[in-house]
C-alpha cells in the first residue's frame, strides 16, 4: 500500500484519479485511510459539520490543531493536509508561516491548505521556503463569504473564467503541489486541469479534474443542513444514527437493556 507525500500526489497527475475526503477525528480518519483514501483534508468546513456554526468564519487556529491533531493520529498512510482557518494567514506571509508551521510541529500535519489565487501567491511562496507544502484552493472559496455574498457557482462569466484560470497558474507557479478547485462550471474545471502542472482537487467542478474531494459528513448523510448539488450521498448514517439510538432508549425504557451478558 502507498504512503501519500506531498511528491506521490504531485506525480499521480495523469496517472490516477485521487479520491480525496475531509474527516475530523481519529474515528472517523482511520476508517478513511483503511480505505486507502490518498489525501484527507481537516477543512475548516469541520466549524459548520461538527462545530454547529453557520459559516466557517469563526474557526480557530486552536481548534483547527485540536482537529487535526486528533486526525494524524489516525492515519497511517494518507497525506493529512490541515485547512487554515480564516484570518490565520490572511494578514501577512510571516503570520502564515507562524501559524501554519504550528500546524506541521505540533498536530502532525503534512502540509497546509490556504484559500485565494494570485494574491495569495507570495503567501505560498513564504511558506514553502519554509519547508512547508501547501495546497491552493480557488473558485469558491468560503472565507470569503461575506465578500462574495454567498455559497455560488464561480467563473460562469468569461472575465471570471480568465480570473481563476490566471489564479491557479499562479498558484502552481508559487509552488503548490496541488490545487482544490470548488464549484465552477466542469468546462472551466476541464480547463484549469490542463493548465496546471499539479493536480487538481475538483468539488463541483466537474468530472475532468485530476482527483475529486468531498466533505465526509455530505457523503455519510451526517450534515442535512446543506445539501449541494455537487455532493453524492452514499450512506444515510443519520438515520442509522437515529434508529439506533431510538432502539437503545426503548430497551433501556422496557428493562430490554443491561441483559445478563452486559451485566458482571
Ligand atoms: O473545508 C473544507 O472542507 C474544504 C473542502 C470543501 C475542500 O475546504
Amino acid at each position: 500500500m502507498t504512503t501519500w507525500t506531498v511528491t506521490a500526489i504531485r506525480e499521480s497527475k495523469g496517472r490516477r484519479k485521487l479520491a480525496c475526503l475531509t474527516a475530523y477525528d481519529y474515528a472517523l480518519a482511520r476508517f478513511l485511510d483503511a480505505a486507502e483514501i490518498p489525501m484527507i483534508l481537516v477543512g475548516d468546513s469541520l466549524g459548520m459539520t461538527v462545530l454547529g456554526y453557520e459559516t466557517t468564519l469563526p474557526v480557530t487556529v486552536e481548534q483547527m490543531l485540536h482537529h487535526t491533531a486528533a486526525v494524524t493520529r489516525g492515519v497511517s498512510r494518507a497525506l493529512v493536509v490541515a485547512d487554515m482557518p480564516f484570518l490565520s494567514y490572511q494578514v501577512s506571509p510571516r503570520q502564515a508561516v507562524a501559524n501554519a508551521g504550528r500546524f506541521l510541529k505540533e498536530a502532525g500535519a503534512g502540509a497546509v491548505k490556504v484559500e485565494g489565487g494570485t494574491a495569495r501567491a507570495p503567501t505560498v511562496r513564504a511558506l514553502i521556503d519554509n519547508g512547508i507544502p501547501v495546497l491552493g484552493h480557488i473558485g469558491l472559496t468560503p472565507q470569503s463569504i461575506r465578500a462574495t455574498g454567498g455559497y455560488r457557482v464561480q467563473g460562469r462569466k468569461p472575465e471570471q473564467a480568465a480570473r481563476l484560470l490566471e489564479d491557479a497558474r499562479a498558484l502552481a507557479e508559487a509552488g503548490v503541489f496541488a490545487l482544490v478547485v470548488e464549484c465552477v462550471p466542469a468546462a472551466l474545471g476541464a480547463e484549469i486541469t490542463a493548465a496546471v502542472p499539479v493536480p487538481t482537487i475538483g468539488i463541483g467542478a466537474g468530472p475532468d479534474c485530476d482527483g475529486q474531494i468531498l466533505v465526509l459528513h455530505d457523503l455519510l448523510g451526517l450534515f442535512p443542513d446543506l445539501t449541494p448539488k455537487f455532493a453524492r450521498q452514499y450512506a444515510d448514517l443519520g438515520a442509522s444514527i437515529g434508529q439506533a439510538v431510538r432502539s437503545y432508549r426503548a430497551d433501556v425504557e422496557a428493562g430490554r437493556f443491561p441483559g445478563a451478558e452486559n451485566s458482571y
